[in-house]
């Protein structure tokens, strides 16, 4: 192994040599990616973050840098001194940005040596996601993975840039805190020095922005770690980012054209690509009707339609009975599934199962007319409007599902995405940015039997709702917003209660008394006693956002270091046990089966 010589500094990143700079004596340094021999030539491909340059080694030309390359394997780190020159005609690489060029080497150092890799570093190498987790540091030397960082550190710069250029101020908060209602488990910080309590890490610095807010602080903007004790998808992390602001003195307009401009600012430096600003806004009560989602796809049709009204009078009993107790009869209409086979539909079934239904109806159009199993119990009227209202023509088919209203739609939503990807419905071009709107204040908890904060409990009532919260409080509409691009839910925000008596009301309301109000949240209804200003703000998902726009298929792929969805980190192994003394040091004895650290 040679040492790192200062003739050997780097001057170039070998993904960015160029034919501007054939002549031009250069230092690359990097890993070799492949090694061929061609009887005394030597041809290394050596990679770094930037991308891959062809070296070539020649006996005749450096001597000892040829007989180093000998031994050179598969990821050892080298240095290579040389020259630039096109290569010689009908040899260019035109796939590889670097592919007219390549180094004559002169001199070569081997920096480090590699064991043989446990998987290819190539690109469409399948490999399982526990091994390219376990080895975390080759999984990220991989050229996609390297642009996915890449562009997410494009994304965090545009999000920094913007809201300096607009006077907001990147204010830290604190990590080792109280509990935020954010609806999830929280991570504990055991206190050594106070016995039996605990800190949480945060959920969110929802608290503390709005004590910023408070305390005048009146445009302030983070990018900041939140933590949540949750189950995992392949759109959520334990330990995740947000892009988090909160605003003093404005209304809901005001906050969504300046998060537009952000939004606008980050496709252009991220993807180079202008949107159409404003954004369009849809109320939740209608994306749920339409798409059964309140994070829909708008990049394709295969609209939901509600039937309720024309099928309900019927001697179907199961259709009968569920509209009867105010659930609804929802279909989908899919044009060119008329033909499918029992076991094609009893899959979309399945599908929508997933989202709680207990089955699926399906119709299918032919020219004579309508055929399903159910169509026996409907008069020719009925199936005439039935048919006119889907729209569907001979060959198409409808889908159904009859439940209480949010099992509907939920299995029908699944339903409409599952085939929007399975008949290749939706442009991937396309970037479809959205504002939900009007989401209800409250949501019914049918376990614990009380209402629960849809969004969380800071959020303020539309004034014109206000009269109900005492006596229809389900009805009440709350400023509560999502942004939602391509049906992903990228972040979600509020207009908040900056009066302390609506939020002890609110409390009330959520059932939470006095004391466990003056326990968890004391200090804000204080602090919302000393001149708190109207305020409101909203939390992106920089994770996601990155996830969405370099194309990647997990948040792990965007996240350096991630967990799995057991929420472990396999490079590290952690969460491990710990000694007896540290545990002993923070007064916790575990009721765990004791594991050897
Ligand atoms: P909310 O809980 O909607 O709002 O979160 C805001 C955004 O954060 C992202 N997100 C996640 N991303 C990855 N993994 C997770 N586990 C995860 N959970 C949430 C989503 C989501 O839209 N304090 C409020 C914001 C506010 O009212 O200003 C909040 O945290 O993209």
């Amino acid at each position: 192994m040679d040492a790192f010589l200062p003739e050997h500094k780097r001057t170039i990143y070998c993904g960015r040599v160029r034919p501007d700079q054939i002549g031009e004596e250069v230092v690359v340094c990097g890993w070799v990616h492949r090694r061929r021999d061609h009887g005394g030539l030597v041809f290394v491909d050596l990679r770094d973050r930037e991308g891959l340059v062809q070296v070539v080694i020649n006996p005749g030309e450096s001597g000892e840098a040829h007989a180093k390359a000998d031994v050179l394997r598969v990821e050892y780190v080298l240095s290579v001194r040389g020259t630039v020159r096109k290569r010689p005609e009908g040899t260019e690489n035109r796939n590889l940005p670097t592919g007219e060029v390549e180094i004559a080497a002169s001199s070569l150092a081997i920096l480090n040596e590699s064991k043989p890799i446990p998987f290819a570093l190539d690109d469409d190498s399948d490999v399982a996601e526990n091994v390219r987790l376990k080895y975390r540091y080759l999984d990220l030397r991989r050229p996609s993975i390297q642009q996915m960082f890449r562009s997410r550190a494009v994304l965090a710069r545009a999000v920094r840039e913007y809201f300096f250029e607009n006077g907001f101020l990147e204010i830290e908060t604190p990590v080792l805190t109280k509990s935020t209602p954010e609806g999830a488990r929280d991570y504990l910080v055991p206190s050594r020095v106070n016995p039996g309590m605990f800190f949480a890490l945060p959920q969110s610095p929802q608290l503390f922005k709005q004590i910023l807010m408070i305390a005048g602080y009146d445009r302030y903007a983070q990018i900041v770690k939140c933590f949540r004790d949750e189950d995992l998808r392949a759109d959520r992390q334990p330990e995740f980012t947000q892009i988090d602001v909160e605003m003093s003195f404005i209304d809901r307009d005001d906050l969504f054209r300046m998060m537009e401009g952000l939004m606008a600012r980050v496709m252009k430096d991220v993807v180079n690509q202008e949107v159409s600003l404003p954004f369009p806004r849809m109320g939740y009560v209608e994306a749920m009707n339409r798409f059964g989602v309140d994070k829909p796809d708008t990049r394709f049709g295969l609209e939901i339609t509600d039937y309720t009204d024309l099928l309900k009078d019927t001697g179907f009993r199961v259709f009968a009975e569920i509209a009867g107790k105010g659930g609804v009869i929802r279909g989908i209409t899919v044009p060119g599934l008329g033909e499918s086979s029992r076991s094609e539909l009893s899959a979309l079934e399945d599908v929508a199962r997933i989202g709680g239904a207990r089955g699926m109806i399906s119709w299918k159009v032919t020219a004579q007319g309508i055929s399903s199993s159910i169509a026996k119990h409907y008069k020719e009227d009925q199936l005439k409007a039935f048919l006119a209202r889907s729209g569907a023509r001979p060959g198409d088919l409808v889908v159904m599902v009859a439940d209480e209203f949010l099992t509907a739609c939920d299995s029908l939503g699944r339903v409409r995405l599952h085939l929007g990807e399975k008949l290749d419905l939706v442009d991937k071009s396309r970037y479809s940015f959205l504002w939900v709107v009007d989401f209800p204040l409250l949501e019914w908890d049918k376990e614990e039997k009380r209402w629960g904060a849809m969004h969380h409990p800071f959020t303020a009532p539309l004034d014109e709702d206000l009269a109900m919260l005492d006596t229809d409080p389900g009805k009440v509409r709350a400023k509560a917003y999502d942004l939602v691009l391509n049906g992903s839910e990228i972040g979600g925000g509020s207009i908040r209660i900056h009066r302390q008596d609506v939020q002890s009301k609110m409390f009330r309301l959520l059932n939470i008394g006095p004391d466990e109000a003056r326990v968890k949240f004391g200090f804000l209804l204080e602090a919302l006693e000393f001149g708190a200003p109207p305020h409101g703000g909203i939390a992106f998902g920089l994770d996601r956002l990155s996830m969405i726009l370099s194309g990647a298929r997990s948040l792990r792929d965007v996240i350096a270091f991630p967990k799995t969805q057991k929420a472990t980190c396999l490079m590290t192994d952690a969460p491990s046990p710990v000694d007896n003394k540290q545990l002993r040091d923070l007064h916790i004895r575990t009721i765990a089966p004791e594991k050897k650290p």
